[in-house]
């Protein structure tokens, strides 16, 4: 019995590729349906991740735009629908881009220096198993992050992304999975964000929270350097 277990665990992990259909805010499913406002991604069949940081479709990897778009509060609790267990270590992370007052969020592209980060996760070990976990770490959903408050009103493309870092000790063997959703954020501020960075354009290869050996962090978990600018906290 013991070892079918084993064998069932083994093969659940193997196959633990992942999307993030569905936003979720305040604790409330945002979208009735799956890829309602969130663009439905090139991997909604077959899962699989991104391995090169610098692809095209790191930005959103998007096969289609959404037909909807959520309302979001500043200052909301946010995350995601996740269609398998996120099981693999590394970061959780979350950007917006403004749509320009020349676009529609509907079918802007996100191109250009306009993405800035709104949160990312750090790894933690348990001092007397010597086990590192990160937020959310084989749960179906994300991890949790807050949209700023001093946000500015208005048209967002919002983009999460986890980075399984299994086999990131190898040059293009993380694998990124993400999606963007299409949202309207009410109530916010006057904030300026910043810093604004390109996708494809913020992550290298070599890319020291991209290409690294977990060994290491496990050692010093604090020593991890997410890719990517500075988070904005508003
Ligand atoms: C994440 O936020 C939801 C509300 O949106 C809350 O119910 C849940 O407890 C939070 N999870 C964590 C791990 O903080």
């Amino acid at each position: 019995m013991h070892f079918l277990t084993t064998l069932l665990l083994t093969a659940t992990a193997v196959q633990a590729h992942y999307t993030f259909p569905r936003l979720v805010v305040n604790g409330k499913t945002a979208e009735d349906k799956d890829w309602s406002a969130t663009r439905k991604t090139k991997n909604a069949e077959s899962k699989s991740g991104i391995e090169n940081p610098s692809a095209a479709d790191i930005r959103c990897y998007q096969s289609s735009n959404a037909a909807n778009v959520v309302t979001v509060p500043a200052g909301a609790t946010i995350h995601y629908i996740s269609t398998q267990q996120v099981n693999h270590p590394g970061p959780t992370q979350y950007y917006l881009a403004k749509v320009p007052s020349s676009a529609s969020v509907t079918s802007w592209d996100g191109s250009g220096a306009v993405w800035f980060k709104i949160s990312t996760t750090m790894p933690t070990v348990d001092q007397s198993t010597k086990q590192m976990t990160w937020p959310a770490q084989n749960e179906y959903v994300t991890a949790n992050a807050t949209i700023p408050k001093s946000t500015p009103d208005g048209d967002y493309l919002l983009r999460v992304e986890h980075i399984a870092l299994h086999m990131a000790s190898q040059a293009n063997k993380a694998q990124f999975y993400l999606s963007c959703t299409q949202v309207k954020i009410s109530g916010g501020g006057s904030g300026t964000p910043g810093p604004l960075v390109s996708l494809p354009g913020a992550y290298k290869t070599n890319d020291p929270g991209i290409l690294v050996d977990l060994n290491k962090i496990a050692q010093a978990p604090s020593t991890y350097q997410p890719p990517g600018p500075a988070v904005w906290k508003g």
